[in-house]
């Protein structure tokens, strides 16, 4: 599959089943997806995987944390039990004169990667953020590092044939570009004192 068609027909796969893949494919893409643009390659990230009981144990704090029993604390449970791979996503910023935002970019870019590796290999994924990503308790349970942060999870597995989504016609972005040319034609090219600044 070429980069294009990878780009343009992935899609967030809301329902997921077996096959995902297992650690070592999952190694094997991440080494690609670590190729993604890091500034001063950090990689400041890591990734924790669940499968199988693992998932329960996530769903069982969630919904312990939110303070629900019953029939409420088994959807919270079943959400995380949506696809066959749970896989954490965990920003671990390092010290140093790289800024934070950029690390943040690098994991971004990183994630996006692996999605694309995934989507590229017959795989589907979601990235889920929610309550998990502000949860004390899983930060706990994943054994987070002080100032470490979860940026939620990359649900992994193959979509059902019968609900694999059409990719939304692409949208007509070219508003969002502006050629130097015109904006100095609108007196670009008299710099404001403040944007000296920076
Ligand atoms: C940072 C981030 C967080 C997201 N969190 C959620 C989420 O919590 N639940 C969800 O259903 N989708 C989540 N998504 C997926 C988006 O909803 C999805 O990418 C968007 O609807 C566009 O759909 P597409 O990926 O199929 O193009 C998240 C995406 C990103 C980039």
């Amino acid at each position: 599959m070429d980069v294009m068609t990878a780009v343009t027909t992935r899609r967030s796969e809301h329902t997921l089943q077996d096959p995902a893949p297992g650690d070592e494919e999952f190694s094997y893409l991440l080494r690609g997806a670590s190729a993604a643009p890091d500034h001063g390659r950090l990689r400041p990230w890591r990734w924790v995987l669940l499968r199988d009981e693992d998932r329960d144990v996530l769903g069982g704090c969630l919904a312990e944390e939110a303070g629900t029993v019953g029939e409420q604390a088994e959807r919270i449970r079943a959400k995380v039990r949506r696809a066959p791979l749970v896989a954490a996503l965990v920003f671990a910023p390092r010290e140093g004169k790289i800024p934070e935002w950029e690390q943040l970019a690098a994991a971004t870019c990183m994630n996006y990667s692996l999605m694309l590796l995934l989507h590229a290999r017959g795989y589907g994924s979601i990235w889920r953020t929610g309550a998990l990503t502000r949860s004390t308790a899983i930060g706990g349970l994943l054994r987070l590092a002080p100032g470490e942060r979860l940026l939620g999870t990359l649900d992994i597995g193959t979509a059902d044939a019968h609900t694999v989504r059409n990719r939304r016609p692409l949208e007509d972005v070219s508003g969002l570009i502006t050629s130097f040319g015109e904006l100095r034609g609108r007196g670009a090219d008299k710099v404001p004192a403040a944007a000296g600044a920076v």
